[in-house]
């Protein structure tokens, strides 16, 4: 059922948010209990789609998941993990991209993995060609088929060397995945090491990998024959924090991010600072807030850990409509991540985008037809509009356009918003935000 949202702008957010196990994790290391010979308990659990989505490709598979019903920590048992149909998995893997990371486990598990025609935001066109280049070199058999792709590995998977031709976050976890349990020593370089691969590795680590990363962006795994189930708490969202963060800004709100970690936001919380953002910073959580006064304008480039991290980039772009003066944005990693702009376009905000890599690194879209750069002028004023949400994190930057702006919004498709953003509707409300949600079929909704 798609809800629709009313939002009467104008309202500073002002109150307290707990942002828990982070999306981006979540779902691999759910994926990585496939590994394990015993039960594995995951805490900290966040009640979004994404975890929906994965808990049904692991069920089809013959995984158990429970969900403890206080906690919401869930244990997965892989005793009798068994092959899928193809119709199944189309049918659970939703616009998720997770079915990609289940093939090493399955293979090691099972002996099969098919992976449905993928997903996910639309942020760029989201090939899996590292994906399946790296399974091939792990000595899989990759075959194209009508409706996805199926991957069997005769031989089992064996460690080798692999190149990343770009640190992809997807591609690095593949590797982790298939490399913890096959023959001999696998040396990956060019990986990344964004928090949430860590964590990853900390889960394999208690399940018994072996698992270095060296500081060049190399990591080396060496296989093991078995390994136990784990226990792990996730680490939190440190992109739902900083879209709280933006939200703040955005509304001159005042609002504490309980679960905020400093130590995977260091890059944030420059930009945050230097943008002229209040912060109160705690061992539990941080408080960001707006303190009055203009916000300064920014030249800001997206890039890899630990550089500014891309799903930061589209809430702080609502903030520097409202900074006074001229940023801009140079967006590295996907080459399609402005279109969230054109509906604050017509909401007032001035934003010019350019093929132009506008920054100090030219990147791999440069000179091609992909407008990657952003030029904001602000400060303007903020207008109610008619909103249909593109994507998660541009979906949350439509919801703080309109809850800055004079007058009502109606915004549309909210329901992805939900794959990365537990409770947000129920946060929002929490915050003091104006709005009403409508079920399609007309009747007041639940917040
Ligand atoms: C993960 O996506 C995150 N998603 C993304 O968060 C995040 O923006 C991204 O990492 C970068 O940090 C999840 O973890 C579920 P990549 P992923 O592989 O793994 C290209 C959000 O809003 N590429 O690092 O798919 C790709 O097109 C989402 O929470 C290939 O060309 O990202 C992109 O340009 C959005 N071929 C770049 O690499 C491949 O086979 C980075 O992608 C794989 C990737």
């Amino acid at each position: 059922m798609s809800r629709i949202l009313t939002v009467r702008g104008g309202v500073p957010l002002k109150g307290r948010v707990q942002v828990r196990g982070a999306k981006n994790l979540v779902p691999k290391a759910m994926v990585a209990a496939l590994l394990g010979n015993t039960p594995s308990t995951l805490r900290n659990v966040p009640e979004i789609k994404d975890v929906e989505v994965v808990t049904s490709l692991l069920q089809i598979h013959g995984i158990t998941v429970e969900k403890d019903p206080v906690t919401g920590d869930l244990t997965m048992d892989p005793a009798n993990a068994k092959k899928a149909s193809s119709a199944e998995i189309n049918t659970h893997a939703g616009d998720s991209r997770i079915p990609i990371l289940l093939c090493g486990p399955l293979i090691h598990s099972i002996g099969h993995a098919f992976i449905p025609d993928l997903g996910g935001c639309k942020i760029g066109d989201r090939p899996i060609d590292y994906h399946l280049e790296v399974l091939r070199q792990f000595g899989a058999v990759v075959d194209k088929t009508g409706s996805g792709t199926s991957i069997t590995a005769p031989n089992g998977l064996k460690g080798t060397k692999i190149s990343l031709p770009y640190p992809s976050v997807g591609a690095t976890e593949q590797v982790l995945l298939s490399a913890t349990r096959a023959e001999g020593i696998t040396e990956l370089t060019g990986a990344a090491t964004e928090p949430e691969i860590i964590d990853l590795i900390a889960i394999l680590q208690k399940m018994g990998a072996i698992i270095s990363v060296q500081t060049d962006r190399t990591i080396r795994i060496e296989g093991v024959t078995e390994l136990s189930g784990y226990d792990h708490t996730a680490l939190p969202d440190r992109n739902e924090s900083a879209s709280w963060a933006s939200a703040a800004l955005v509304t001159g709100g005042d609002i504490y991010v309980e679960g905020a970690s400093q130590r995977d936001m260091m890059t944030f919380v420059n930009t945050f600072r230097k943008i002229g953002g209040g912060m109160d910073i705690h061992d539990d959580g941080i408080r960001f807030f707006h303190k009055g006064g203009a916000l300064k304008p920014l030249v800001l480039e997206t890039d890899v850990h630990p550089g500014f991290m891309t799903d930061w980039q589209q809430p702080l772009v609502v903030a520097l409509t409202q900074a006074e003066g001229v940023s801009i944005v140079h967006e590295t990693v996907y080459e399609n991540r402005f279109g969230f702009t054109e509906a604050l376009t017509r909401m007032g905000a001035s934003i010019q985008l350019h093929r132009e890599c506008l920054g100090s690194i030219p990147c791999r879209f440069g000179q091609r037809n992909f407008t990657h750069s952003a030029v904001i002028s602000g400060s303007t004023p903020l207008t109610g509009a008619n909103i249909h949400v593109p994507d998660l994190r541009g979906g949350f930057s439509h919801m703080i356009a309109a809850l800055a702006a004079q007058g009502t919004s109606t915004v549309t498709g909210i329901d992805v918003i939900s794959r990365g953003y537990e409770h947000f509707t129920a946060k929002l409300d929490g915050l003091g935000a104006d709005f009403d949600v409508i079920e399609a079929n007309g009747k007041a909704g639940r917040k």
